[in-house]
């Protein structure tokens, strides 16, 4: 998929070395993700192996986030698939933040999600304290649905389920 500043391509294996040198090992970036900052190419390259699995089994799409004007990768968005929902996450490497790349990436996820595989509705949810993604979310007209009290663990905060708040879209039909 492309977009006016992004090119979006189906998760490689190889994107290991980039993803790990542009976000991966990056504590400021994984705060409130649900995984560990990495510490060696191979837990990045075995993360990616399991999103490649999933989506070879149909349970997601994962595509990584390049500039059009970059030869590297600098993010990835991820779309789990659950009947005709969706529940999406991504993340950016930092030099990048707060120039529009993941509302970009993530508008045309979701005309994907519409067209090509007609889900009807889509969510995610962020930690209660990233304000970033929440404002991701918005940009994108989901809805904010709530909050979802002692939910998700993000390990990098605490050991203990953490608050995070819900957000949802509902797709209209596709006309193709
Ligand atoms: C959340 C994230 C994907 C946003 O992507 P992005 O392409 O930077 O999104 P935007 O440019 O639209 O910026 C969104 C918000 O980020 C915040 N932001 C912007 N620049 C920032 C910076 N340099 N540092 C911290 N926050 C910043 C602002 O609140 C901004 O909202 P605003 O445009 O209303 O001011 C990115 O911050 C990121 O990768 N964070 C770490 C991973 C993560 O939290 N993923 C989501 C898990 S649910």
């Amino acid at each position: 998929m492309q977009t006016a500043r992004l090119e979006l391509r189906p998760l490689k294996i190889e994107d290991a070395r980039a993803v790990f040198d542009a976000y991966a090992t990056d504590p400021v970036v994984t705060k409130y993700l649900a995984w560990r900052p990495a510490t060696t190419l191979a837990e990045t390259q075995a993360a990616l192996a399991a999103r490649i699995a999933a989506a070879a089994a149909g349970k997601s799409s994962s595509w990584t986030i390049r500039k059009l004007d970059e030869p590297l990768p600098v993010g990835m968005i991820e779309l789990r698939i659950e009947r005709d929902v969706g529940n999406v996450g991504f993340v950016l490497a930092r030099s990048h933040w707060g120039a529009g790349i993941v509302p970009e990436a993530l508008a045309a996820v979701l005309e994907f999600a519409r067209s090509d595989l007609s889900l009807r509705r889509i969510w995610g949810v962020c930690d209660i304290d990233n304000r970033a993604s929440a404002r991701v979310f918005e940009k994108c007209g989901f809805r904010d649905a709530g909050l979802r009290p002692a939910a998700v663990i993000h390990p990098n905060l605490a050991d203990t389920p953490r608050d995070v708040r819900y957000f949802e879209i509902d797709l209209t039909p596709g006309e193709d």
